[in-house]
């Protein structure tokens, strides 16, 4: 088992990463609140899938849980279940003393999280994130937030967990697409703070060959993010370098509804125009495309899109990160380390031109 601990003074935890560690789950939580009784929130298909095995060990070390499910999907994000969820754990009597468990993907994490920040005014969360997007991001850094009808994570507050759970063998039942969208973050954590990290999956030749590491590469960029996270818990400088392929992947996903690209498949394209724009202004080695690019598709994420770059320049100055006619980007002066550059939207609207046809359309 890996273990890491994330330092944030009154609001610290551990996170444990290990196959198998689903069914050691009671244990570990009963060691941390002997008493506490816990309302578990998840969602149909992780219910479905492994709701028993959480079930059995959670009964086993003597706690007492009900769940809550949701719909599987982003649409369950929302106030209403917000709601349902904050009336089912008062119709089961929870107390300050007792606990929230997260136990699904970034969904579950972000409306779970969230939940157990505003239940009578903040009660402990614990995060068993089933997901490879919720195991290296999500679940670490204490953003929560739930969707509006104005926008995407709208309402939310930063709440802690008390103890994150990564079991990586529940990760063998994700589809294709939504391992691979995972694995963007993965990719992104290489680019911006680790070149050897990106060589070694370099050299992870496919799915199967990274899953016999997968302890290894969740530790890797829960540490990296941790190291962003402990310094700027609050989002408000350092943390932005995670934004690296963000802020033209949002575009992306809205102006193809989250639907045409999942947020990953949207992030990896986000990435490969980074490195291009970064490249075209002399700040980025041209050389390092290709590797990313590769490395992308290798993994099943798409590296070419039917939006071309001039059309994301115009939904990116409704992107939260833009500031009236600038915004700041997320570059990388070399693999491994990135950078903070503000440009104004003229700069970028005349070097999306130059990059037209990156996608080769
Ligand atoms: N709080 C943060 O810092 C943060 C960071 C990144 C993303 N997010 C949020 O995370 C959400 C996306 O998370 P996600 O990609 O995990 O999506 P998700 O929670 O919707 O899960 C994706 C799909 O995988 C299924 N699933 C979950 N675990 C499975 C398993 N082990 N086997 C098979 N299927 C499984 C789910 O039912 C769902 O259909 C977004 O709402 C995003 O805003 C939050
Ligand atoms: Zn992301």
């Amino acid at each position: 088992m890996e273990q890491l601990h994330i330092d944030l003074k009154d609001h610290s935890y551990d996170i444990l990463i290990g196959g198998g560690l689903l069914q050691e789950a009671g244990a570990l939580i009963c060691s941390l609140r002997p008493k506490a009784r816990a309302v578990v929130l998840t969602d149909d298909t992780v219910l479905r899938l492994y709701g028993d095995s959480l079930s059995q060990s959670l009964a086993e070390a003597g706690i007492s849980a009900a769940f809550f499910s949701i719909p599987s999907g982003e649409s369950s994000k929302s106030m209403d279940q917000l709601e349902k969820l904050l009336n089912f754990m008062a119709a089961h009597r929870l107390t300050r003393s007792d606990l929230l468990i997260a136990f699904g993907g970034g969904v579950v994490g972000d409306l779970g999280g969230f939940a157990a920040a505003s239940y009578m005014r903040g009660i402990d969360f614990i995060q068993i994130p089933t997901t490879l997007l919720a195991q290296v991001d999500s679940s670490v850094g204490g953003k929560t937030a739930v969707n509006l009808d104005s926008g995407k994570n709208l309402a939310g507050a930063f709440w802690q967990p008390r103890l994150v759970i990564a079991d990586t063998s529940v990760l063998s039942t994700l589809s294709r697409r939504e391992f691979a969208g995972g694995m963007a973050e993965v990719i992104k954590y290489g680019c911006i703070f680790d070149r050897d990290f990106f060589a070694f999956l370099e050299n992870c030749p496919d799915r199967s060959a990274l899953m016999a590491y997968m302890p290894y590469i969740i530790r890797t960029c829960c540490d990296l993010k941790r190291i962003v996270v402990e310094e700027d818990e609050r989002d408000t400088g350092h943390r932005m370098m995670l934004n690296f392929g963000h802020t033209f992947g949002h575009a992306i996903e809205t102006i193809g509804s989250y639907q045409r690209y999942i947020h990953g498949e949207a992030v990896a394209l986000g990435m490969i125009l980074a490195v291009a724009y970064g490249s075209l202004a002399g700040v980025t080695p041209g050389d390092f495309a290709d590797p990313l690019a590769r490395l992308c598709r290798r993994f099943g994420l798409p590296v070419t899109c039917d939006i071309r770059p001039t059309e994301l320049v115009k939904h990116m100055t409704i992107d939260k990160k833009a500031d009236g006619t600038t915004l700041r980007l997320i570059l990388l002066s070399q693999p491994g380390r990135a950078f903070i550059q503000t440009v104004t939207l003229e700069e970028l609207t005349t070097a999306m031109k130059q990059l037209d046809h990156i996608w080769g359309n």
